[in-house]
C-alpha cells in the first residue's frame, strides 16, 4: 500500500511547488518518517491530492532519485531506497560533541560561554556587505581549483594585520590559511613528523590543545604557569621534547602576557633544543588594558616559531578560520603537504573576510570590541563582588574571562554541570590542568555579559555555588 504522506505546500513565497515537494519528503525520509522500503504515492495520485500539475510532482520525485533516496521499480512505483546513502541517519538525532569538550553545537552561547564573541555588537551591515560582494564574485568565478594555501588576497590582508598589530614581518609565501587553530595545529604536527613526540604544554592550559596532542600520540608534560608566564621545567630532567605550545599574548587562561625575560629563555630553548614552539595567539590583538605585546614570532630570529592565528574569537568561530605563519625555510614543505591534504575551505568564506579587512572594518570592530570587552569585565567583577560570597576570591587580570577560585577539593566539575541547567555556560578550571590536585574553580566568559541582567545571573550563580 502507497505512503499517504503528503508533503506540506503553500503557494505564498518565493519556495518553487516543486522544491517545497522535494524538501518536504526528503525531511521525512531523513528523519524516519518515510521509512526504508516505504511506498509513496504516485505522482499521479500526489499531484490530485496537493492540487499540482503531475510534471511539478514527477520533478520532484526526480530530485530524490538525484540523490539516491528513493527507487523506481516497474510495478513495484515509487519506493524509499532499500539502503539509504551514508549520512542520511534513519532517526533525526541531535548531534552533540564529545562530553565535556564542547558546548552545545545547536543553541546558545549560554551566559558566560568561553570563546565566543559578543553576539549583540556585531558590525551586521559591513560583514553583509563583504558577504555579498564575496557571493557575486563567487557566481561568476571561473570553476577552478583555488590555491590550496588560501586566497592570495587574504593572505596578503593577514600579513598587514601581523605586521601593524602583531609585529611580525613575513611574507604572503609563508602564511596559510586554516581550519582556525585546531585545522593548523594539526598541520604543523603532520608536516613536522611530531606524532608520537614529548611536548611541553602550559599547566593550566587550553584543554583541547592537550587532548589534541594526546590524540596524535604525543606525550604532553606540564610546564607550570607563573606570574610570568610559562616556566619550563629544567630540560634535563625531560629529555627529547621537541615542541612546546604556548599562548604569549594572554595566556589561556590566566591571561598574563609572557614576560620578556620568558620569551627568550623560551626561543633559546627551541634553538638549543633543535625544538619548535607553536604560538597560539587565539586572542590576538584583543589585550583589554593598553597595546597587545608583539607575538612571539616577531623575536623569532632562528624560524622556530610557527605562529597561530584565528578569527574565532574576532570575527565568528562557525567561519572555521585560522592562519598558519612558518618559519621562511619551511614553505615550500607546508605547501606541499597543505595543497595534498589540508586544502584552505571555501573561497566565498576567505573572501568575504578579506574584504571585510581590505575595507578598514576588522580593525575598527578589533577597536570598539576592546573597549566593549573592558567595560563588561569591570561590569562582570562589580556584580559578582555584590552577589557572591566574599570568601570567592576573584581574579580577573588579563584574558577574556574571569577566574573564580573555589576551595581545594570542590567539584567544580559538577558545579559547572549544574550551572549549565541554568542556562550558565561556566567551565571548570580543574579540567584545564593535567594533574589531579588542581586548584578548583569556574571561568566566566565576558563578552556577552550585559548590563540588564548581569546582575540577575550573578545571583543564579551564587546560588548554584552555595548549593
Ligand atoms: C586557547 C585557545 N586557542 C585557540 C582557540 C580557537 O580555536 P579555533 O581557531 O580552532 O576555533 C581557542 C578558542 O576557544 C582558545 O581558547
Amino acid at each position: 500500500m502507497a505512503e499517504s504522506y503528503l508533503p506540506p505546500v503553500s503557494r505564498e513565497g518565493h519556495v518553487s511547488l516543486t522544491q517545497q515537494i522535494f524538501q518536504g519528503l526528503r525531511s521525512a525520509i531523513l528523519n524516519g518518517t518515510l521509512q526504508e522500503r516505504a511506498r509513496l504515492s504516485s505522482w499521479q495520485d500526489l499531484s490530485a491530492q496537493l492540487g499540482v500539475s503531475r510534471g511539478t510532482v514527477k520533478r520532484a520525485y526526480d530530485l530524490l532519485k538525484d540523490e539516491n533516496l528513493v527507487e523506481t521499480k516497474g510495478s513495484g512505483g515509487t519506493r524509499v531506497a532499500a539502503i539509504l546513502p551514508i549520512g542520511a541517519p534513519p532517526q533525526a538525532a541531535k548531534e552533540s560533541g564529545p562530553e565535556g569538550l564542547f558546548y552545545d553545537f545547536e543553541t546558545g552561547p549560554q551566559y558566560f560561554q568561553l570563546g565566543v564573541p559578543a553576539q549583540d555588537q556585531f558590525p551586521g551591515k559591513a560583514w553583509h556587505a563583504a558577504w555579498r560582494r564575496a557571493i557575486s564574485a563567487e557566481a561568476t568565478r571561473p570553476q577552478i581549483y583555488p590555491d590550496p594555501r588560501g586566497l592570495s588576497s587574504l593572505r596578503r590582508e593577514v600579513a598587514g594585520y601581523l605586521a601593524t598589530a602583531r609585529g611580525v614581518r613575513c611574507l604572503t609565501n609563508q602564511i596559510f590559511i586554516t581550519s582556525g587553530f585546531a585545522g593548523a595545529l594539526g598541520v604543523v604536527l603532520n608536516v613536522m613528523n611530531l606524532n608520537g613526540k614529548k611536548a611541553f604544554v602550559e599547566e593550566p592550559g587550553f584543554p583541547r590543545t592537550r587532548h589534541a596532542l594526546e590524540q596524535a600520540g604525543l606525550e604532553t608534560i606540564p610546564a607550570a604557569v607563573d606570574g610570568e608566564g610559562i616556566r619550563l621545567p629544567i630540560t634535563g630532567l625531560h629529555p627529547g621534547v621537541e615542541l612546546t605550545v604556548v599562548t604569549p599574548g594572554q595566556q589561556a587562561p590566566l591571561g598574563m602576557t609572557l614576560s620578556q625575560g620568558r620569551r627568550q629563555e623560551l626561543l633559546k630553548w627551541a634553538d638549543d633544543s633543535d625544538a619548535w614552539i607553536i604560538e597560539d595567539d587565539y586572542a590576538g590583538e584583543l589585550q583589554l588594558s593598553g597595546h597587545a605585546s608583539p607575538a612571539l614570532a616577531a623575536d623569532d630570529t632562528s624560524g622556530r616559531v610557527f605562529h597561530i592565528g584565528s578569527f574565532s574569537k574576532t570575527l565568528n568561530p562557525g567561519l572555521r578560520l585560522g592562519f598558519l605563519v612558518v618559519p621562511r625555510a619551511l614553505t615550500e614543505r607546508f605547501a606541499v603537504f597543505v595543497g595534498h591534504l589540508a586544502p584552505a575551505g571555501s573561497v566565498v568564506a576567505q573572501q568575504a573576510v578579506q574584504n571585510f579587512m581590505t575595507g578598514g572594518h576588522f580593525f575598527r570592530h578589533l577597536r570598539q570590541m576592546k573597549a566593549l570587552y573592558a567595560d563588561r569585565k569591570i561590569m562582570l567583577v562589580d556584580a559578582l563582588r555584590r552577589e557572591l560570597h566574599p570568601a570567592i576570591r576573584c581574579d580577573f587580570e588579563g584574558a577574556l574571562s574571569v577566574r573564580l577560585f573555589l576551595p581545594p577539593g570542590t567539584d567544580d566539575v559538577a558545579i559547572a554541570g549544574v550551572a549549565r541547567t541554568h542556562d550558565l555556560g561556566v567551565l571548570p578550571l580543574s579540567s584545564w590542568y593535567q594533574r589531579k590536585d588542581s586548584p578548583r574553580g569556574l571561568l566566566l566568559g565576558i563578552a556577552n555579559v550585559r548590563r540588564r541582567d548581569v546582575a540577575s545571573r550573578c545571583k543564579t550563580l551564587s546560588r548554584v555555588l552555595s548549593l
